[in-house]
């Protein structure tokens, strides 16, 4: 079996998002410039980038039968993610997030309702056939559940020679204590301006050297901070900086993350230097930013 899929693991939601062109006092009641649904979460947007790119990429997360279940599914079908690593869940909602995209100040606004559906957890992973994958994501969300699966990962790479391993990739986030226990489990780790800050550290550079120590021996550590760019950190301490790649016009930043580490991941997975991995990543997210969702980058990156 031909070893070329990348899985991302994490969250999919509906995203409800209304483009406004002045961002909303609370308690009034405005219009909005347009509004559509579109399929978000991290994990999920990550692969509707890759898959734009021209990788082969499968998505795994949990949904709820249903209408928006429906609306995401085909949605997924139309970028051509294989799905069928999904969790179906007996209870709960498929999660939904209110988003305001407002260009004239660049800001992406997200109140997510995530209440109630079970995440997938490691014994639902222990299905997934992990000969076809070379690289394995997960955003860091149910961390504990996480870990498992990772440990599963890393044992079957265990038996394998290096070159048939599959590369673990992680996201952190968002600030919570257990997602912490990622850090030194993967061979590429991203973390948010969010996490930075969290630490204490007030640009990319200063979290990387800071936080380096946590990673594993030989893991790339990331980070992304909007209109600055990003860093990366490698083993040979050479910390790789990328400015970012402003469109003309700022338009729709939300899941400029997502594009990032999707596109990195992809430079990455054909074995091209992380240097170049890195302003890539910065490139596509950019392009991102100049326009609505992502279908825009459609075959505009797919040679490269
Ligand atoms: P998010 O908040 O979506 O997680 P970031 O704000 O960290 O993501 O941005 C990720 C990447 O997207 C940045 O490294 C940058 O390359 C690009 N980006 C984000 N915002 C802007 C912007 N305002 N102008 C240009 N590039 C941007
Ligand atoms: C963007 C995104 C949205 C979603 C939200 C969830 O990064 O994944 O698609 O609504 O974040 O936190």
């Amino acid at each position: 079996m031909e070893r070329q899929r990348i899985l991302c693991v994490g969250l999919v939601c509906l995203d409800i998002v209304s483009v406004v062109d002045k961002y909303p006092e609370e308690d009034s009641d405005s219009r909005c410039v347009s509004q559509r649904w579109q399929r978000g979460g991290n994990a999920s947007n990550s692969c509707t980038v890759l898959s734009l790119l021209g990788a082969p990429c499968s998505f795994m997360g949990s949904l709820s039968a249903g209408p928006v279940a429906d609306f995401i599914m085909a949605d997924f079908l139309s970028h051509a993610v294989d799905v069928s690593a999904v969790v179906w869940q007996d209870e709960g909602q498929t999660p939904c997030a209110c988003c305001v995209v407002c260009p004239s100040s660049g800001t992406r606004t997200v109140v997510l309702s995530d209440t109630n559906l079970p995440d997938v957890t490691a014994d639902d992973f222990s299905k997934v056939d992990l000969r076809q994958y070379k690289w394995i994501h997960w955003e860091g969300r149910n961390a504990d559940e996480q870990v498992k699966m990772i440990e599963r990962v890393m044992m079957h790479n265990s038996k394998l020679p290096p070159q048939q391993q599959i590369t673990i990739s992680v996201e952190i986030e968002k600030t919570r204590e257990p997602l912490y226990q990622l850090f030194p489990l993967a061979d590429v780790v991203f973390i948010s301006k969010d996490v930075a800050r969290h630490f204490g550290f007030h640009s990319a550079e200063a979290a990387l050297r800071g936080l380096y120590s946590r990673v594993k021996p030989g893991a790339v550590l990331l980070c992304a901070w909007a209109e600055k760019g990003a860093e990366a950190l490698g083993p040979d301490g050479m910390l790789i900086h990328s400015d970012a790649f402003p469109p003309e016009a700022l338009v729709d930043t939300l899941g400029a993350g997502d594009t990032f580490n999707a596109a990195v991941i992809y430079k990455l997975s054909r074995g091209e230097h992380l240097k170049d991995a890195v302003t890539f990543g910065c490139r596509v997210a950019g392009r991102k930013c100049g326009f609505h969702g992502y279908e825009g980058l459609r075959a505009q990156f797919s040679n490269e």
